[in-house]
């Protein structure tokens, strides 16, 4: 399958994810242009708000480990046909991606659909016009 090795690290994190309160798992996986593999989960809290989605995770490793641009991002819940990054997390990938940019919607099997992340978010908000 294409995009094996990316759906495979996030299917391993997904499978780590601390979601008690909504009992849906989400794992997301960012290949970085230096072809690095950053995986991540969503992480819930008790105080409701305080928890955070998958592609915020993987984000957070990929600076971690030192890269800033994301070549693709795949996200996959076992839960939804074809599981979507929320809005919030939309924009946090487009300050790391160009607008084409390759983001890989999941089932529990496989890609199911790609599309970029200009089409998810085609008016984000950008610093460039700044007066
Ligand atoms: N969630 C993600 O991790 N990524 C998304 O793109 C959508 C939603 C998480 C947040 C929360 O832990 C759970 O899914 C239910 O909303």
């Amino acid at each position: 399958m294409p995009h094996q090795d990316l759906f495979e690290a996030a299917k391993s994190a997904m499978n780590n994810s601390h979601s008690p309160y909504s009992s849906f798992p989400v794992g997301a996986a960012i290949r970085a242009t230096s072809g690095k593999i950053y995986a991540g989960c969503n992480i819930e809290n008790a105080s409701y708000p305080e928890g955070w989605c998958a592609e915020t995770s993987a984000i957070s490793h990929m600076i971690v480990g030192g890269d800033k641009e994301i070549s693709e991002i795949l996200v996959l819940s076992q839960k939804m046909e074809k599981i979507t990054p929320c809005g919030g997390c939309r924009q946090r990938i487009s300050e790391f991606a160009k607008a084409n940019t390759s983001v890989h919607l999941c089932d529990a099997d496989g890609v199911v659909e790609t599309v970029t992340i200009g089409n998810l978010l085609p008016a984000g908000f950008e610093l460039d016009g700044t007066k």
